[in-house]
This record gives C-alpha cells, sequence and structure tokens, in this order.
C-alpha cells in the first residue's frame, strides 16, 4: 500500500511537472494581493437538521462584519435555506458534495447545475467522509473540484491525514499527495484565487473535541500554501482563502483564527447551534489582516 501511495505520489508529481513545463498551469491575471483575504467560515450541517431547524437557525444566526457566511446543508434543504434568508442577504450557500458530471444515471447525486439551482455557491469536495465511508478516491475528488470550477460553483476541497499517518509521520506526504491529486483536473488557466477554497481538517480532529493546537493548523496550513505557490505562484496563492476544520469551537476560534495562513473555518457540529457559530464568524472577524502571511 505504501509503495503504491509512492508510486501514484510519483506519477502525479511528474504529470504536475509536466504540466508546469509545458505552460498548461500558467497563472491567470494576477491578483490585487495587497488587498487582505477576506476571511471564510463555512458551515457543514452533514446529515442535521430539518426544516423548521433551519428557519429558527436562520433566525437566531449573527454574522460578522467583513466575514464571509457559507452555510452547506443537507441538499434538499438549499431551497428551504434560501428563502428562509433575508432578501439580499450576504450568506452564501454550499453543497456538500457533488457529480462530476452534468447528467446521466447516477441515482442519489446531484449536478453542479443542479446545486447552482437550488442556490449553492459553494461545494465542499473531498470530505474525508466522503472519502472514508463512500469510496470517494483522489480521483474524484479531482473531477469534482474542476467540474465545480467549470461550472461557476466554488470547491471548497478537503485534504487531512488520519491519525496513524500523523504518528508515523506522513502528514505533509498525504497533504502534498492529497492537494496536488485534487487539482490536477484544474488545467490552465488557473481558477480565479477567490473561487478556490482549501480546508485542511485532521480527520483525527474531526467530530472528536480535540482540535488541531493553533501551531499544528499553522504548519499544515503554511504548507499547503506553499504546495499551491509551486503550482500557481505566489501572487495567486497569498488570494486564495485556506481553511482549518476539524472540532474548531467558539473557544478555540480566536487561537486559531490569529494564525498567518489560517483564513477561516469549517465548521461541523459547532455549526449546529447557532450561537456558537455565531461566535466563530465574530472570532474569525477579529484577525488582524497584518497577521496573514
Ligand atoms: P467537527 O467540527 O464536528 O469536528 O467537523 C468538522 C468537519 O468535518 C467539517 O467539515
Amino acid at each position: 500500500m505504501t509503495d503504491l501511495r509512492a508510486k501514484v505520489e510519483r506519477v502525479v508529481r511528474e504529470v504536475i511537472a509536466d504540466l508546469a513545463a509545458s505552460g498548461a498551469l500558467r497563472p491567470g491575471p494576477a491578483p490585487d494581493t495587497a488587498a487582505p483575504r477576506t476571511p471564510l467560515v463555512a458551515a457543514n450541517w452533514k446529515m442535521h437538521k430539518s426544516a423548521a431547524e433551519t428557519r429558527a437557525f436562520v433566525a437566531k444566526l449573527r454574522l460578522a462584519e467583513g466575514v464571509e457566511t457559507v452555510l452547506c446543508p443537507p441538499a434538499v434543504l438549499l431551497p428551504v435555506l434560501a428563502a428562509a434568508l433575508p432578501p439580499g442577504s450576504p450568506v452564501r450557500l454550499g453543497a456538500q458534495n457533488v457529480h462530476f458530471e452534468a447528467q446521466g444515471a447516477f441515482t442519489g447525486e446531484h449536478s453542479c447545475a443542479m446545486l447552482l439551482d437550488a442556490g449553492a455557491t459553494y461545494v465542499v469536495v473531498g470530505h474525508s467522509e466522503r472519502r472514508a465511508l463512500f469510496g470517494e478516491t483522489d480521483h474524484d475528488v479531482a473531477r469534482k473540484a474542476a467540474a465545480a470550477l467549470r461550472a461557476g460553483l466554488r470547491p471548497i476541497v478537503c485534504v487531512g491525514e488520519r491519525l496513524a499517518e500523523r504518528e508515523s509521520g506522513a502528514t505533509f506526504r498525504v497533504l502534498r499527495a492529497q492537494l496536488t491529486a485534487a487539482l490536477t483536473g484544474l488545467g490552465a488557466p488557473a481558477p480565479d484565487p477567490a473561487a478556490l477554497v482549501v480546508a485542511y481538517e485532521p480527520v483525527w480532529a474531526i467530530g472528536t473535541g480535540r482540535n488541531a493546537t493553533a501551531a499544528q493548523a499553522q504548519e499544515a496550513l503554511a504548507f499547503l500554501r506553499d504546495r499551491l505557490a509551486e503550482l500557481f505562484g505566489h501572487a495567486w496563492t497569498r488570494g486564495m482563502r485556506l481553511l482549518y476544520g476539524g472540532s474548531a469551537t467558539a473557544k478555540n476560534a480566536p487561537e486559531l483564527a490569529a494564525q498567518p495562513d489560517v483564513d477561516g473555518f469549517l465548521v461541523g457540529g459547532a455549526s449546529l447551534d447557532p450561537e456558537a457559530f455565531s461566535a466563530i464568524l465574530a472570532a474569525a472577524a477579529a484577525r488582524r489582516p497584518e497577521v496573514t502571511r
């Protein structure tokens, strides 16, 4: 298995190097790097909430100035959420999964166009629960991310190591392999940096109450930003958002949000409670732009 992974990583690296050499991965227009990144906090409700609970959540949600708020309910609740938000609300909607094909015999799946129709702007791609419980591969993740961007949906690409991988010192190898594989299908020009979000979600921190420390999150996200810079250039990479996810709470969010490469959060459990989620939004809003790298 380790041999196979090493081989796959090598092949992926060679493909990326070839693409880079051919100019296929050349960056798009340089973003305004003087502009600070707008923090982004996304709620991943997973398989929780009824329509009534969705409306109750919206009634209690307190937005924070200067933070992009994204709510990712189960897909059937997207229209409910869209209708519950006040007209002109800055809250964006997201889906938790998407199929990479435009249409066809894929029972139970949704296409990018369907999610856009239902009001989504973002879509979570490659969540570790999709990978572990539903057999999603790096190749699937790459196809989903590419299909989303082509369709005008913004992918939130999730990567993260399992506990055994961290303990055996494989964290950065895993992150590099997952990130590189997920982005192989993007082609040229590079996407708008605001449209591609990467979330570091260590599997051992998801739903466990054991969050990564601020230092662990920063180290992993800095590593991911540096790898992205290798693919798309530093100017492009400075304009994109990297999120931390895994037992993020109102309590630990301020310290995590103070890290230079933590541009926001992908929140599971704590996003179900409007008070706790609003407090995380406030923590992201308190981030000082000058700390960003
Ligand atoms: P928790 O915040 O419940 O640990 O979940 C994190 C997550 O999986 C978000 O996508």
